[in-house]
């Protein structure tokens, strides 16, 4: 069963990238990660997908559940669909996978700040783990065509210089190799690495997918992340606070449209090759954000919503944390027809009514 709250974003993902679900039904495909923001979307999209179509997505959802098994998983077991609750640095006792998409690694920098050393395990030996395990399916197969999509991230181009944004995939980065965000941000990078060279040196189909601030249904409201954060201080006292002097900015991609572009990576992507998977615009600030949230929940309900800056109590909340980030989305747009349409506005009140604000 998926979820019926979120039908409507499926319908619009599953149309986007009809084509591209098309060509891996039948096939077995992997999903790491599963219990987590992205993976809520797309086990929900394939579940979508299966019970409007006959030829059907046949999937294996793994997480180990390290932040807590989200309730949604109740049920979730169909024919083709099932969870295993496995950690991607344990062996494999099977291994027969046409397709593996790598979405496990804590996101949010809240919680790879708590947990590091699993943060960097998951995406260098987990990945390893992987990438191993597949080609020996591959060798055994006898060169079978696997596809491979690891989940990079835009915190792999670090802070970047101002004539590097909008960034394209070309930018070499501005990144600490110490402090706060390194675990995630070079464990990011050496993980595109190790793609890069599965892909050229063993003849793999490995393909990166670098997402930038995705939102929406399915991102936990504990999860650290702006909009989520932002929504739980509305929903908790009427007031969000923002932990910056409102400055920074970002460009944020609603989950429908960004899911779009990772299947299509994965189905189309070229071997060995990263893509941006975000919105160019509009590129906003935090306080620019929390203006536009204060003003939707104040239009839909009688709530009145205050606006507060406040310091963390975590002094190393905004160590290294890039001023601006917006990607270039040109290269997705042109070789890959990816297309994200659904504005700011539109995903912010999708997320809100998600969340319970109204
Ligand atoms: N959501 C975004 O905007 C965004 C941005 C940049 C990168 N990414 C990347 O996309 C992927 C998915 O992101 P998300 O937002 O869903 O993250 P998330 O933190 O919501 O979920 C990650 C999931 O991975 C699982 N996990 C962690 N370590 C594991 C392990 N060793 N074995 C098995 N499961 C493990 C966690 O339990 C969690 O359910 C991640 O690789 C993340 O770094 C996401």
């Amino acid at each position: 069963m998926h979820d019926i709250r979120i039908e409507q974003d499926l319908q619009h993902t599953a149309t986007n990238c009809y084509r591209e679900l098309k060509q891996i039904t039948g096939q077995k495909t992997l999903l790491t990660g599963c219990g987590g923001f992205l993976g809520f979307f797309m086990s929900n999209l394939f579940a979508y997908w299966n019970n409007n179509h006959n030829e059907k997505i046949i999937c294996t959802l793994q997480d180990n559940f390290m932040r807590g098994t989200p309730k949604w998983i109740d049920g979730f077991h169909s024919d083709h669909i099932k969870f295993e609750l496995h950690d991607v640095l344990s062996n494999y006792d099977r291994f027969d996978f046409h397709n593996i998409i790598h979405a496990a690694s804590v996101a949010s920098p809240t919680f790879y700040r708590k947990f590091p050393i699993e943060t960097m395990d998951a995406n260098v030996i987990g990945l390893r783990n992987l990438l191993e395990n597949q080609l020996l399916f591959q060798n055994k197969k006898r060169n079978l065509h696997t596809r491979f999509l690891f989940f990079s991230s835009s915190e792999i181009y670090g802070d970047p210089v101002p004539e590097f944004i909008p960034t394209k995939e070309t930018y070499w980065g501005n990144v600490s190799c110490t402090g706060p965000r390194a675990c995630y941000d070079e464990s990011k990078r050496y993980g595109e690495t190790l793609c890069y060279n599965f892909a050229n040196v063993k003849n793999m189909h490995i393909v990166i997918a670098r997402p930038f601030n995705n939102y929406g249904p399915g991102l936990k409201l504990d999860d650290g992340r702006v909009i989520s954060d932002f929504a739980k201080s509305i929903k908790r006292n009427k007031t969000i606070q923002i932990f910056s002097d409102g400055g920074p900015t970002r460009t944020f991609c609603y989950i429908s449209d960004a899911i779009a572009g990772y299947i299509k990576i994965l189905v189309n992507g070229k071997a060995g090759e990263s893509y941006n998977i975000g919105t160019d615009k509009p590129e906003i600030s935090m306080l620019e954000l929390a203006k536009m949230m204060k003003n939707m929940v104040e239009d839909m309900t009688t709530v009145k919503v205050s606006i507060k800056k406040e310091i963390s109590k975590d002094k190393e909340y905004l160590t290294h944390n890039p001023n601006r980030r917006c990607p270039d989305i040109t290269k997705a747009k042109l070789n890959l027809n990816y297309s994200p349409s659904v504005s700011l506005e539109e995903g912010l009140k999708k997320t809100l009514e998600w969340y319970g604000v109204f």
